[in-house]
């Protein structure tokens, strides 16, 4: 079938996505959007698909998939044979948390900021070992690089098997020292999961020079391809050891290929994986739209009024503002009685679509920016801000 996604340049990007125009869309952090020509070759490859089932699923598509992770893989610097696709991110450390041979005793390190899904993955996982998830804590706001690395430090300990880590923080929207978290834990001989969800697309990734023993990202955030495309990295001297999560085909293969890994985990019985082979499209519209331009924009803005935000409400940023802890992502501290009035006010009276997430009892505004946002999205926030402020649902 021809490709008839073109890839178009927007003098207005804005045009590109499909969103809504009447709601200030402050949360692209949670799931993404899609712009219009990524969401044609997603099309595009559904339509193949119920065109020729049969030659799609078994044929055509294990080849589109194969090209899709060698365009990946270069895009993240690594092997291409070293990545599986995972619909989500909370699925890829799943798959490790499973298999990981834990000893009763044993201990995972994270820290008290990571994302709610993967602690109870871990929490789930350690306690049918009867290993432990230390969740250590950090102090906010984070003074500097190295205040933070001595707040996670205090919870390496001698029984400590693997650090899990995220790169860029969920709630609190931080971008996290994790180079120097590989380097200490390689010394200390410890392995490290880096947990990537919001990375890709968002800030540069290498994962040759960051070297992780397992890295996940998700691709239906910031490198924008339709929901339920995630990928898993593991180091090749780990492939063996994972179980896959969902026993199928490419267990006990007929045919197997030169990769167990691939064998377990890229083939999962009948479904439309169509999401996954978008992503060469989604690179492509990065690259036509320079889109670490658009991310640097995005990163300013963010920066700009990430302290007003938090002076309106009357609190103050968690790390200091700059390029190594803010990205396209800003955690406003607020006082609430009741978070999920306010994002539901923020929403349906203001047309602000924005979580408030609480964390370790604290609530949170998050903002994300990113290339369909202006000054104005950010102007109606601050007002909406001060005046719920007045009306006593923030104080
Ligand atoms: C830090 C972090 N990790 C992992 C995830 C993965 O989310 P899920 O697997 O629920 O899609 C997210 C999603 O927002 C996240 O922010």
């Amino acid at each position: 079938m021809e490709n008839q996604s073109e890839n178009i340049l927007y003098n207005d990007l804005k045009e590109a996505f499909l969103l809504r125009k009447d709601i200030s869309f402050l949360n692209f952090g949670s799931f993404g959007a899609c712009p219009k020509p990524i969401f044609d070759e997603y099309q595009r490859f559904q339509r193949e698909l119920e065109y020729e089932p049969v030659q799609f699923i078994l044929n055509k598509g294990p080849e589109y998939l194969k090209e899709s992770r060698i365009r990946l893989a270069e895009y993240l610097t690594c092997n291409s044979d070293d990545l599986v696709y995972v619909p989500n991110p909370t699925y890829g450390v799943n798959i490790v948390a499973r298999s990981l041979d834990l000893q009763p005793g044993d201990e995972i390190l994270g820290t008290n900021i990571e994302y709610g899904a993967c602690d109870r993955t871990w929490d789930f996982y350690c306690a049918e070992k009867g290993a432990s998830y230390i969740k250590q804590s950090i102090s906010l706001p984070i003074k500097s690089k190295e205040a933070f690395l001595d707040d996670f430090r205090k919870g390496f300990s001698d029984k400590t098997r693997l650090v899990f880590l995220s790169q860029i923080t969920s709630a609190t929207g931080l971008i996290l020292p994790v180079k120097e978290i590989c380097e200490e834990a390689k010394q200390r001989g410890i392995l490290v999961f880096i947990d990537g969800a919001h990375v890709p697309g968002h800030i540069p990734l290498n994962l040759e020079t960051l070297g992780p023993d397992f890295y996940t990202g998700a691709c239906h955030k910031w490198m924008m391809t339709p929901k339920g495309s995630s990928f898993l990295y593991v180091k090749p001297e780990h492939q063996k050891q994972l179980d896959p999560l969902i026993v199928s085909w490419g267990y006990q293969a007929d045919f197997p290929s030169h990769s167990q890994f691939l064998d377990y985990h890229q083939f999962n019985g009948t479904r439309d994986f169509s999401a996954y082979l978008t992503i060469p499209k989604a690179i492509d519209f990065m690259k036509s739209n320079d889109w670490w331009g658009v991310a640097e924009d995005c990163r300013i803005l963010v920066q700009k009024w990430l302290p007003k935000l938090c002076d309106v409400v009357g609190s103050e940023p968690l790390a200091p503002v700059n390029d190594e802890f803010i990205g396209q992502m800003g955690s406003v501290p607020v006082q609430c009685k009741n978070p999920i009035e306010l994002k539901q006010v923020l929403y349906n009276e203001y047309k602000i679509e924005i979580p408030v997430m609480v964390q370790n009892g604290q609530a949170y505004v998050r903002f994300s920016i990113n290339a369909f946002n202006s000054e104005k999205d950010l102007i109606k926030l601050e007002n909406a801000l001060a005046e719920l402020k007045e009306r006593k649902l923030i104080y």
